[in-house]
């Protein structure tokens, strides 16, 4: 399994400058999540279904051209049973090699909704409120050891197994916040002088705060972090200030570690680490053909014959906490009072995902967004308006269908590693429709030339600027979503990968 320039040219679509970087190295990715599920048809037959979510979307965009294994976790006992395998992910030309590790069931849960979701999730996106949580009992401490400690383990001696099986050199990709501790158990695996032949990147996709809030996890727990991202040749981050905050976590918290910020290289036991940023992006082609389909179309129908000619606000997410979807229901109900003007001739639509509904923190924000949304309804709601639509559940094409129409897009989260959704909204956008962005969100970074930026906990400051989306003259509306659209088509999925091997092939050759 080797990554090959001569295979690899067109397919991978990278730009003419990065041409250079594509390395001849094997590649295993390794993420919690696979980038397929498994399960069993009426016959008994195992069916794949392509996975969805912001990392496995970015990453589908470009293992479907490269010749790649992948590791993850199994969520089901089909995926138990059927342990490892090659995998089609397009065509017979497209496949991976795909490993599930086997965690038992209490040990997952341990690792996924104790440590890596609420604890960790909650750190990396600011949503403690240290007068009342975290509080680290016996029971965190059991699920870090029991948990979050061997299922990070058993990601480790996955890929010393696959890399020891390839015989080549490796390109090992670690992607996310459930596996900090993997990189370092895999160098003690395999040793410094079998370690010289491979490569350890690991990709952050979620925000990195400062060292501040690191301060707050036990130095036990924040050391192991600290000492398992050190552990890779190059760490990635969304945007230059989470990578920033990351040498400054480790300079404050990693005894006996050396950072240089200009270099954005640390030392920490005889090995170099470079910190970069990398912001992630969507496969904007698979997109534009996605919102040509049919099905698009039909949604689109249903969405216009709902709107009735009103002006829409949209929004999309996960139920998610940092996503601040509460705070945006309390935005527009300010909007609402300040400007009744548009009472009866403005529509939001929320489409929401349910997710991580095991995690008590989610069902709870679940029901309080709900809360929301209702309160607003019975407020200014009339017999032939309803203010704010909710719309639950997971459905790919309306989720398009209703980005085609969005006059506003919200986007107000608490901390964002990137958020997608902004970038998503502008490529098939037919209305010229304004994004709002939160200044957390780290789309900020690229898309902030044509955007509205908004402080997320300013609700009174995000209800004028939902008025003023609203009555933005239509030759401003127009250059900022050609600008926003034109950012997006600039630098896509496939941009960010081909950055991450220029980057490798410059530094290691
Ligand atoms: C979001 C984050 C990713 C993360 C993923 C996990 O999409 O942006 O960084 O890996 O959630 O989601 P899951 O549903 O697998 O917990």
């Amino acid at each position: 399994m080797t990554v090959q320039a001569a295979d690899r040219d067109d397919d991978l679509d990278c730009p003419e400058k990065n041409n250079a970087q594509i390395i001849d190295r094997s590649l295993i990715i390794v993420s919690n999540r696979a980038p397929m599920s498994l399960s069993r048809d009426e016959s008994g037959q195992i069916t794949f279904q392509r996975g969805s979510g912001g990392l496995v979307t970015a990453l589908m965009g470009l293992v479907q051209n490269i010749d790649a294994s992948w590791i993850a976790a199994a969520e089901s006992d089909v995926e138990r049973e059927w342990h490892y395998g090659r995998v089609s992910l397009l065509d017979e030309e497209h496949t991976i090699q795909l490993r599930f590790i086997r965690p038992g069931e209490e040990e997952y849960d341990r690792y996924y909704n104790q440590i890596s979701n609420p604890l960790i999730w909650f750190l990396q996106h600011s949503m403690w409120d240290v007068v009342t949580s975290p509080t680290i009992t016996a029971e965190t401490w059991a699920a870090w050891e029991q948990g979050y400690v061997p299922v990070n383990r058993q990601f480790a001696e996955a890929v010393a197994e696959q890399i020891k099986q390839s015989r080549q050199r490796t390109l090992v990709m670690f992607q996310d916040y459930h596996l900090y501790l993997a990189p370092r158990v895999l160098r003690q695996i395999l040793g410094p002088q079998r370690m010289q032949n491979h490569i350890l990147t690991h990709f952050v996709h979620i925000p990195w705060p400062g060292s501040e809030d690191w301060g707050i996890l036990p130095p036990g727990m924040r050391q192991a972090i600290l000492e398992g991202l050190c552990a890779n040749d190059v760490v990635g981050f969304q945007t230059r200030e989470d990578a920033l905050n990351f040498i400054r976590s480790v300079e404050s918290h990693l005894p006996r570690s050396h950072v240089n910020f200009s270099r954005g290289r640390i030392w920490y036991r005889n090995h170099a680490t470079y910190v970069r940023d990398f912001p992630i992006s969507i496969d904007v082609d698979a997109l534009k053909q996605l919102a040509l389909s049919e099905r698009v179309a039909s949604h689109r129908q249903q969405l216009e014959d709902f709107v009735q000619g009103r002006q829409l606000i949209v929004r999309i997410d996960r139920t998610e906490p940092s996503k601040n979807i509460a705070r945006g229901f309390q935005a527009y109900e300010s909007m609402l009072e300040m400007y009744p003007e548009h009472c009866g001739s403005v529509q939001f639509v929320a489409i929401l995902v349910p997710s991580r509904l095991k995690v008590e923190e989610y069902q709870s924000y679940l029901d309080d967004l709900m809360a929301a949304a209702g309160r607003v309804n019975a407020r200014f709601g009339t017999s032939d308006w309803e203010p704010v639509r909710v719309l639950l559940g997971e459905d790919y094409d309306r989720a398009i269908a209703a980005l085609q129409l969005y006059d506003v897009l919200l986007v107000n989260a608490i901390a964002d590693g990137m958020n997608l959704v902004a970038k998503e909204g502008p490529v098939v956008n037919q209305r010229d429709g304004v994004l709002i962005l939160s200044e957390r969100a780290g789309a900020r970074q690229q898309m902030e030339p044509g955007a509205t930026i908004i402080s997320p906990c300013d609700v009174f400051g995000t209800a004028n600027a939902l008025h003023q989306a609203l009555i933005m003259p239509a030759e401003i509306r127009r250059e900022r979503a050609l600008r926003l659209r034109k950012i997006v088509e600039e630098a896509d999925v496939n941009d960010w990968f081909c950055e991450q091997l220029s980057t490798i092939s410059q530094l290691f050759g």
